[in-house]
């Protein structure tokens, strides 16, 4: 068997919803990472090649909820339910990242990001 072609990470941290930084699955239900499962199963890209992870907090919080693909490193922001299909059609099929999901490099793991929460 091949190694996998990409693993497909979806943040299902939850906190309390008086939390300052939020998360970015609130309910805890992982709604967008079944979704993924679900879409990559119709699609019949075996997940052997394709992999969706459910995982906990990537540290992009203020961006959530928050999804990264490796090894194309790949950053999403804000996915919804309504990505799902963008993403896996454009990008696990085709090979080519939606670019208006995709959070900008000045976004990851800089104290200056524009969306960090004001303390
Ligand atoms: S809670 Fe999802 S990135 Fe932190
Ligand atoms: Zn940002």
């Amino acid at each position: 068997m091949g190694k996998f072609e990409r693993h497909i990470f979806i943040c299902g941290n939850q906190r309390q919803l008086d939390n300052p930084r939020g998360s970015c699955d609130p309910s805890g239900n992982g709604e967008l990472y079944k979704a993924f499962k679900q879409k990559l199963t119709e699609r019949q890209i075996p997940g052997t090649r394709v992999r969706a992870n459910k995982s906990g907090c990537l540290e992009q919080c203020e961006h959530g909820p928050t999804v990264v693909v490796y090894p194309d490193a790949v950053w999403y922001g804000r996915v919804t339910l309504a990505d799902v299909d963008k993403i896996i059609d454009s990008h696990m099929v085709g090979g080519t990242p939606v670019a208006e999901l995709v959070l900008p490099d000045a976004c990851i793991n800089t104290p200056s990001c524009e969306h960090k929460r004001r303390k």
